[in-house]
């Protein structure tokens, strides 16, 4: 409870006492419930204002550039611990012990293969689909396969489903990439950890064995973690509105993979290497910025801004530390790309406009041209972001249903016109 009040003033009314909340870290809040009863609703478009719930699972300060998983800052996470590591700490709120972790990687490696009737799904799709459509469809389609784990009022099936969505997404992340190129599906090889065998089932083929490149393989890994989790977006919201109507886990991750794809959010990697090369050298960088800055023109800087950061993204700067070592482990010392980027940032933020604005690069910016290096297709940029981001969507869907929050039904202001009887046809 609290001893803090907001006082509203409502013309014509008493005033309200509004309770208000304060967190571990963050603004307070104001509990608006009482407005309900004085027949008001708040009024804040795209939520830029609102806290729709309480969490314990990832703290961001925007001001700062600050983002905590369960209080570990990202950046010592992603250069000092494993995906699955924190996939664990994610789920249960504590780093794993040797043990824990051990007993988990094996959890996880256990559940990787999917069962053999989904391969036919793929062969519903054109080869030439994009693969974010294929894995909205073969995810939500998981929960045709798993009905002994979707009882969601059962902390054990909830513990299941997670399990099987941790370890199956890079599998048909893999899957939607071959069926693309029309090369045969890779099992998975649960000799390998789980960055090696996403690659392996990416790179691999059935005709020689897979040699993966360790400095690949940890960067990979790394960029697993940096897409992990990050507080209320807006695929982790619709996740939870999802998982609010007891709708179950594999058709909310579903959700949250079709609200991942559009350019706002995660499907910036994919719009960024395209801007990259449609600037194609960094003599055009000012008539792109130009485009950027000009009202009229819908043309944005795309892995720039952030509803939330108003600083430097935090996972920009190590997925740029990233890039550099990326690129020097493959001898590539010259990208073009890259070199557009680094410039295309020194302008930017320099440039009054994003200084004004507060637009600094965000996890998108350079994300991409790691992946491309790889040798990762554009295509997949997005299905990447999923993979790493599943184990977010998994924990908040999963704190969510274990607080018993009631199903989400925002309200609206009505402008539209008042009550009027029909006319019949020959009258309109
Ligand atoms: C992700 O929420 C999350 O946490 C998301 C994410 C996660 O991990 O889940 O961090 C992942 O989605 C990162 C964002 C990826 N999207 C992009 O890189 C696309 C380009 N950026 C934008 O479209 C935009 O910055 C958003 C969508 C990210 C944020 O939009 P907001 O908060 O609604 O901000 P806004 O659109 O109201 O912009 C504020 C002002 C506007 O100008 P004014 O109307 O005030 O004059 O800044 C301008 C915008 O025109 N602006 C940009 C810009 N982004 C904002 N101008 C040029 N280029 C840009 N990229």
């Amino acid at each position: 409870m609290t001893d803090k009040i907001a006082t509203l003033n409502i013309p014509g009314q008493d005033s309200v006492e509004l309770p208000i909340y304060s967190g571990t870290l963050g603004p307070d809040v104001i509990d608006v419930g009482a407005l309900t009863k004085r027949g008001m609703f708040t009024y804040d478009p795209g939520f830029v204002s609102t806290a729709a719930c309480e969490s314990k699972i990832t703290f961001i300060d925007g001001d700062k550039g600050i983002l905590l998983h369960r209080g570990y800052p990202i950046d010592q996470l992603a250069t000092q611990a494993e995906y699955l590591e924190v996939c664990y700490l994610l789920l249960y709120g504590e780093l794993p012990t040797q043990a824990q972790k051990e007993e988990f990687v094996e959890t996880i490696r256990y559940h990787t293969m999917v069962h053999d009737q989904i391969n036919n799904l793929f062969k519903g799709f054109r080869r030439d689909a994009h693969p974010m459509a294929i894995m909205c469809g073969v995810v939500g389609a998981l929960s045709a396969f798993y009905h002994d784990s979707l009882d969601i009022n059962d902390e054990k099936h909830r513990e299941i489903a997670a399990f099987r969505l941790i370890a199956k997404i890079p599998t048909l992340a893999a899957m939607s990439y071959k069926y693309s190129i029309g090369q045969p599906f890779m099992y998975p090889d649960n000799n390998l950890d789980y960055a090696e065998n996403f690659l392996h089932m990416m790179f691999g083929n059935p005709c020689e064995d897979s040699n993966i490149n360790p400095v690949i393989a940890k960067a990979m890994d790394k960029i697993f973690t940096l897409h992990a989790d990050h507080e209320q977006n807006a695929s982790t919201s619709t996740v939870r509105l999802a998982g609010s109507t007891g709708a179950n886990p594999f058709a909310c991750i579903a959700s949250g993979i079709a609200a991942l794809w559009g350019p706002s959010h995660g499907g910036a990697n994919e719009a960024v290497l395209s801007m990259l090369e449609e600037i194609g050298d960094v003599s055009r960088i000012d008539e792109f910025v130009a485009k950027a800055k000009d009202k009229n023109d819908p043309f944005r800087l795309m892995g720039f801004g952030h509803r939330v950061y108003k600083n430097f993204d935090p996972r920009a700067k190590v997925m740029k530390e990233t890039a550099d070592d990326v690129l020097k482990e493959l001898g590539i010392t010259d990208d073009p790309l890259l070199e557009i980027a680094k410039r295309l940032e020194e302008i930017a933020l320099e440039d009054e406009y994003f200084i004004e604005k507060k637009l600094y690069p965000n996890v998108d910016f350079y994300s991409g041209i790691i992946l491309k290096a790889i040798g990762i297709p554009t295509s997949m940029f997005t299905v990447i972001f999923a993979v790493g981001r599943t184990v977010g969507w998994v924990a908040h869907w999963n704190e969510m249903i274990g607080d018993k929050s009631r199903i989400g039904r925002p309200r609206q202001l009505y402008t539209g016109e008042p009550k009027r009887d029909m006319p019949a046809i020959d009258k309109r």
